[in-house]
């Protein structure tokens, strides 16, 4: 079977739903961000803090190479991998990417609950700094997932069961 990738902005639910799905399925689940931790043996803040983020996406990039001639996956991707068109070319090989989206609200509400720091949005709890933050990724990279995706999953007002469900269902 073809691989479940997951793509979207952070605080889609990218690796809960993942998870939820590989439990469901039984079949392995990958987090693309969990592999580049594991190669650094570090926090994703700390990589971009002591080699710069062109270093990580160098890394995620080799792992995408490595993870999309594999079948059969959950793969859970960061949200910056469609920057990298040979990423999504690959990922397409053996998969079908689910694009998780949801209004800005949604996505700033997950990342504060999160205890996961993400460097391009940065440290500060502050509900209206966060917002803005991802709303001016999102936008610069709006067309990226859209032409990334395979399919398009709502996330708002949704549990990780309800999305799960559906990806399965299309799957
Ligand atoms: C990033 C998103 C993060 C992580 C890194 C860069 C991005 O993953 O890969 O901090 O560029 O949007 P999540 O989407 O899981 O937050």
């Amino acid at each position: 079977m073809k691989n479940i990738v997951l793509i979207g902005p952070s605080g889609a639910g990218k690796t809960s739903i993942g998870k939820y799905i590989s439990n469901i399925l039984k079949i392995e689940h990958i987090d693309t961000d969990d592999l580049v931790k594991k190669q650094f043996n570090m926090s994703i803040e700390k990589i971009f803090y002591n080699y710069g983020e062109d270093c990580f996406r160098m890394e995620e990039a080799n792992i995408v190479k490595k993870i999309a001639d594999r079948d059969n996956l959950v793969i859970s991707t960061g949200g910056g991998v469609v920057i990298n068109k040979d990423n999504i070319r690959y990922l397409r090989k053996n998969g079908i990417l689910f694009l998780l989206t949801g209004n800005i609200d949604t996505l700033t509400q997950n990342l504060m609950s999160s205890r996961e720091q993400r460097p391009l949005i940065g440290c500060n709890n502050i509900y209206g700094n966060i917002h803005d933050k991802i709303k001016n990724i999102f936008l610069q990279r709006k067309d990226l997932y859209i032409n990334s995706a395979d399919y398009f999953i709502n996330i708002d007002n949704r549990t990780i069961e309800e999305i799960g469900e559906e990806i399965i269902w299309i799957y």
